[in-house]
């Protein structure tokens, strides 16, 4: 099933469904709110991911009578065009689009109060339910949650969304230059781009839950469960709050709080646990979790659930270092976007959870910086399971706008705060804008804000160039908070290795960005020369070098992980290519001193910094005198065919604060003999990997696979399909040409082009592969080539 871009289809009838199916037995009221107010429950989700009618907004398109017989089909997340993987156009989703959803809500839900969730809508969105206006929210990265109790009938109910796509001046990150798409330096593309949820709760429920942690390196250990009640009137009678605190299964503490009532609106009721000295810490290197249960009762009957998955750990930014469960760690990271090819930011739960994995798994980070706003809840729950450590900011970018656009960014670093303080990994709030300056008034308030939401995270905000690096502290001082900067130090003379200003004294110092576009090559494409593949892995080796050589810097995250859409300075025909990965999430050499910084006894890497191969492109003569080799072995044995094998070892000189520096090797060859390259890893004088890399493009593959072998059929659920040139071995080959071909058979749409310019994008792109709602079976993923053999993948859907 081929669906370029966003996914639109048409259809003659708007199908009627009931949001509640099969599968949703519902027995009164507790029943209820325990099915749907998760917000993972199954039904609440489902709900409203498929079956959205779809189109420009047109005069009365909100209303239920309107004849929305011409819109097209979609599913959330939903981007309002296709777009390609690069040549984004803004003023194409710069316009105004209507969403509409035909349901039919059972007795139950009507007789009770309703919630809808949108958790983010680019870039401002007006909520109408059977024809009324009922919410509205500017800005894209925060939720808008919305009562519609009341509002819901028992014939078919019409919710209808306009979404304005245009760049909304007086909301952040926005700027007043507006229609100039190149304001900031990221591409914004509109749309229900995350997950809609209508959840059914009963009159008095918990609306929200913060699991405070406290001393958590005492015997003193407590978490302070505070518990928000939402009432729809007074509650007369004993209500009691019970939280119980369960890890692996096994329930560690319990403890409640009694009261008598509760008033009509919200009231925040403490449960205390304590003897908390049986949970397991959440670390980097064991991020174990922890599940509290708060329960709701009135008159001695549960009304409602709330359950938070959470962490106990320690985090603490001081003068001498980053410190987690009283142990030093240098954070080791990298920033992250949020967009992706083809649909900018609508990607669903596994897609998000990927980019995590690939952080922590693959390139052994213990820190990622979502720049610039609030990113996907799957996101950070995935950092909370595999233990990467978040640093989240409001949305914004080198730009403070005025009164009404100030409040805006005060709302949403409450809104960050509240929907994600429950979250381990995060341990610092971006309470202030990416690179500005001064604004003591705004920042003071985000600060205390930050502060009364949140008494246990410490605040920062990035700032850059010298003014920003000798600005006042008062911001930081005042929040107990980290500095932080964006070092792009110059190397002097050009071309020697990177520096970094010293930490500034008597505050905790993290450097929050460094290298990569404005260091070194401003771009990094595979097409590009040798020298620039070699030097973005140098260039990254040598700042984190430098932050772990001197215990004061916390750390360093570097600029960035993967290729994002921009029309700012140094891109290409927008894109920024300055990720280690590419913005398919495919790694570019570069990422090899990443992937290298791994404990060996979690695998062995071999990644060369260089292209082997001699065809047009490259060059004849091979890598080079100071061919760069990453490993986290301690030996390498490399040998070119018909050549003595070079025993080789980590440079420990230069990088003396790396744990697996890089190699270097004089890899000079002729390359018209179309020479092999094998290079064997050794510890401790046992082989533990090697491997082989060939000159011969006559071998030469395609290499297609999926990262995930099955799916979910709920209309939702994505994989992503890489699609590289390869040799014989496996090893990339850069220099592709002609255009590769993709098709997709099975109950699986296309998310992607199936049409690439190989040559254009070196031989590496990926697509990705939804499926289809109620459609099991199995998806096969094909690629042709003019040159290369045909290959497949295939994904279950079930
Ligand atoms: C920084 C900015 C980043 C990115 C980077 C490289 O100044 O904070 O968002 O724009 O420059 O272009």
């Amino acid at each position: 099933m081929s669906d370029p871009g966003s996914g639109n289809r048409r259809r003659a009838h708007p199908r009627r469904r009931f949001l509640l199916g099969a599968g949703a037995a519902l027995t009164g009221s507790a029943a209820l709110s325990a099915v749907l107010s998760r917000p993972t429950a199954p039904v609440a989700r489902e709900g409203f991911g498929a079956d959205w009618l779809f189109g420009p907004y047109t005069q009365g398109c909100t209303d239920p009578e309107f004849d929305d017989r011409g819109l097209a089909l979609v599913s959330v997340p939903h981007c309002v065009v296709p777009l390609s993987w690069q040549d984004w156009h803004p003023a194409d989703w710069q316009q105004v689009w209507v969403y509409r959803q035909h349901f039919l809500a059972p007795a139950q839900l009507r007789a009770n109060r309703a919630f809808l969730r949108f958790d983010g809508v680019l870039s401002a969105a007006t909520v109408y339910l059977n024809g009324r206006r009922i919410a509205a929210r500017s800005g894209g990265y925060l939720p808008l949650v919305c009562e519609v109790t009341g509002a819901l009938t028992g014939r078919d109910n019409l919710l209808a969304v306009v979404v304005d796509g245009r760049w909304q001046q007086d909301t952040p990150p926005d700027l007043p230059e507006y229609p100039n798409p190149t304001a900031i330096d990221f591409y914004q593309p509109a749309g229900i781009y995350r997950a809609v949820q209508l959840s059914g709760v009963p009159q008095a429920y918990l609306s929200d839950v913060h699991a405070q942690q406290v001393a958590v390196l005492t015997p003193n250990r407590t978490v302070l469960v505070h518990c928000t009640v939402d009432s729809a009137k007074p509650v007369k009678g004993p209500v009691r709050l019970t939280a119980t605190l369960s890890q692996d299964g096994t329930e560690l503490a319990s403890s409640f709080t009694d009261r008598s009532g509760v008033g009509k609106g919200e009231t925040t009721v403490t449960v205390a646990l304590q003897d908390l000295g049986a949970v397991r810490l959440w670390d980097v290197d064991d991020p174990a979790m922890c599940d509290i249960l708060v329960t709701l009762s009135v008159g001695g009957r549960k009304v409602h659930t709330y359950p938070v998955r959470t962490g106990l750990r320690d985090a603490r930014f001081t003068v001498d270092g980053f410190r987690l469960n009283g142990r030093p760690l240098k954070l080791f990271g990298l920033n992250r976007h949020q967009w992706y090819p083809f649909v900018g930011g609508a990607m669903p739960g596994r897609v998000q959870r990927r980019d995590a994995q690939i952080l922590k798994d693959d390139l052994n980070c213990t820190m990622v910086r979502c720049s610039h706003y609030p990113q996907a809840t799957a996101f950070l729950d995935a950092c909370d399971e595999l233990g990467l450590l978040v640093w989240e900011e409001l949305p914004g970018w080198d730009h403070v706008g005025d009164t009404a656009w100030q409040e805006l960014a005060v709302r949403d670093v409450h809104d960050m705060i509240v929907r994600d303080r429950n979250h381990p990994s995060i341990v610092v709030w971006g309470t202030r804008v990416n690179e500005t300056l001064g604004q003591y008034a705004l920042y003071g308030k985000t600060d205390q804000l930050a502060a009364r939401l949140d008494p246990t995270r410490p605040c920062t905000g990035a700032v850059a160039g010298q003014r920003g690096y000798v600005s006042p502290l008062y911001p930081v001082k005042a929040a107990g908070g980290v500095f932080s900067f964006n070092d792009y130090s110059r190397p002097r003379p050009p071309g020697a290795p990177p520096t970094l200003r010293p930490p500034r004294h008597g505050v905790p110092y993290l450097v929050s960005e460094a290298v990569g576009t404005l260091v070194g090559s401003p771009h990094v494409r595979r097409t590009d020369s040798p020298a620039i593949q070699r030097q973005q892995g140098l260039l990254h080796a040598w700042v984190h070098e430098r932050a772990a050589a001197d215990p004061r810097y916390c750390g360093l995250l570097a600029w960035c992980a993967f290729d994002y859409p921009s029309g700012w300075y140094h891109s290409q025909r927008g894109v920024k290519y300055p990720g280690v990965l590419d913005f398919f999430r495919i790694p570019k050499p570069g990422a090899g001193f990443y992937r290298a910084q791994r404990d060996p006894a979690r695998g062995a890497v071999l990644e060369p910094a260089f292209f082997w191969d001699f065809g047009p492109g490259s060059p004849r003569t091979g890598p080079g005198r100071d061919a760069i080799v990453w490993s986290n072995c301690d030996t390498l044995v490399v040998t070119v065919t018909g050549r003595r094998p070079l025993i080789v070892r980590p440079d420990h000189v230069a990088f003396p604060h790396l744990a697996h520096p890089p190699f270097r090797v004089d890899l000079r060859v002729d390359g018209r003999a179309l020479p092999e390259l094998s290079i064997e890893g050794r510890i401790g004088g046992r082989t533990v990997l090697r491997r082989r890399f060939s000159a011969d493009p006559a071998f030469d593959t395609l290499a297609v696979t999926a990262d995930d072998p099955q799916i979910t059929a709920d209309g939702e659920d994505t994989t992503r399909v890489a699609l590289r040139s390869v040799d014989r071995y496996g090893a990339p080959r850069p220099h592709a040409r002609g255009v590769l071909t993709v098709a997709v058979d099975g109950p699986g749409v296309l998310i992607g082009e199936p049409y690439l310019d190989f040559g254009a994008l070196g031989g590496a792109a990926a697509v990705w592969i939804r499926s289809v709602r109620g459609t099991p079976g199995t998806i096969t993923v094909t690629a042709t080539h003019p040159f290369l053999d045909a290959a497949t993948a295939t994904v279950t859907a079930g």
